[in-house]
């Protein structure tokens, strides 16, 4: 039984459900055809915006790493140190609308069957923000972006009326999404923050603005760590630092446990899962929760920064595990597409051990105190 890769996720057809998300790897014309050329089934492009962007003075995005001996959390480069996460707070992308305009039209133009999303971000709160969101919207659709993404998550905007302050209310989630729907041609997804209390009352809002799918997760708000000797923040300047987003390893448990929030909330709607992906055993989780569609940043960037190999990884571990469940009749990802979904309950429908097994809880577990011997008698 052959494997058939592709997908289709909100109307668009996928060769294969992995992106690229929004972030350094798509930040140029010659990144997005390489990630193309290397078997990415779609990229979404660095956010697009109007307003003027400069970075701050000096790296924008590094990595932590940890060792095995002493589960030391560091951005210090060790031997033997393995991938913990990645912080950053780096802001949209630095390129105008303009400088982007062609190079979507070049991109789709020398690769008609890839999937091209356009990352777009403006201000909220008056009819002009809301102009340069359709403005930004009708461009990127012009220029033949198969979609668009809208970011309601960076989570260090240097302006408040932006980001991640826009996936924190759902009156602006609603009221940018459905301007956005009002020029859109082609399908619009919604990135949200999962900075919030309850993700399900951020999406609903987005999908009563018409929203086509939502993505989830963007970075999550983190501060770098202080170092013992010098008394300084690993990444600063001038000493100081601001909250910046935590990617990669770290934030798989966080960003499925939103993902499964939005699953189960609405089962019939489409979701693109993002969040610590570096080969396809972490996808398989998205999908079986649910998800259309995945997306990669952190892996991706350090993998010859746009992932090579971890595309390879994603499609010999996807083509592996359908052929695994040939017996079960799949052929493609939607045969396995959330059927796990429902295994999430709440805790008092959990079952408890029988009362032979049970020791009121005093059972011998990793990271607990042997039980004592009295307590186990009285149990
Ligand atoms: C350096 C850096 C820049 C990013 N820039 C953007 C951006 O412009 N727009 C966006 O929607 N997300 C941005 N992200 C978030 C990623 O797209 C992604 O949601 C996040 O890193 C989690 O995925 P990961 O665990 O695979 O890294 C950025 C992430 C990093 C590390």
């Amino acid at each position: 039984m052959s494997v058939d890769r592709s997908v289709t996720f909100t109307g668009i057809k996928f060769e294969n459900p992995f992106l690229l998300s929004s972030a350094p790897p798509t930040e140029s014309e010659s990144n997005i055809t390489r990630a193309f050329e290397a078997g990415w089934g779609g990229v979404v492009t660095k956010t697009i915006g109007l307003h003027p962007v400069v970075n701050v003075y000096g790296a924008k995005a590094k990595f932590m790493r940890t060792t095995p001996e002493d589960a030391n959390v560091s951005m210090k480069k060790r031997a033997g140190a393995a991938l913990h996460s990645s912080w950053n707070w780096e802001l949209i992308s630095d390129k105008t609308l303009e400088w982007w305009a062609p190079r979507i039209r070049r991109i789709k133009e020398a690769f008609p069957n890839k999937v091209l999303i356009a990352s777009i971000m403006a201000g909220s709160g008056n009819d002009k923000e809301l102009k340069h969101w359709q403005e930004l919207a009708e461009t990127a659709q012009g220029e033949g972006a198969d979609g668009l993404e809208l970011n309601f998550s960076c989570p260090h905007m240097d302006r408040r009326d932006m980001g991640s302050n826009i996936g924190k209310d759902q009156g602006l989630c609603s009221v940018v999404t459905e301007a956005v729907k009002e020029v859109a041609k082609v399908p619009v997804w919604c990135k949200l923050t999962p900075a919030t209390a309850d993700i399900v009352v951020e999406a609903a809002a987005c999908f009563r603005g018409g929203a086509d799918a939502i993505v989830s997760s963007n970075t999550f708000p983190s501060i770098p760590l202080i170092d013992p000797e010098t008394l300084e923040f690993e990444i600063n300047v001038d000493g100081l630092v601001s909250s910046g987003g935590l990617g990669g390893p770290a934030i798989l448990p966080l960003a499925l446990a939103k993902m499964a929030q939005l699953t189960k909330a609405f089962p019939d709607k489409s979701f693109s899962g993002i969040g610590g992906i570096s080969d396809f055993n972490q996808a398989a989780s998205y999908f079986l929760l649910g998800c259309g569609t995945v997306q990669v940043c952190t892996a991706a960037m350090l993998d010859q920064a746009v992932g090579p190999n971890v595309i390879k990884r994603l499609l010999t571990g996807l083509d592996k595990f359908i052929e695994e469940h040939a017996k079960d009749g799949w052929k493609s990802v939607e045969d396995f597409r959330g059927i796990r979904r429902d295994r999430i309950v709440l805790q008092s429908e959990i079952r408890r051990p029988e009362a032979a097994e049970y020791h009121s809880g005093y059972e011998t577990v990793e990271g607990y105190a042997a039980p004592q011997p009295e307590e186990v008698v009285r149990a």
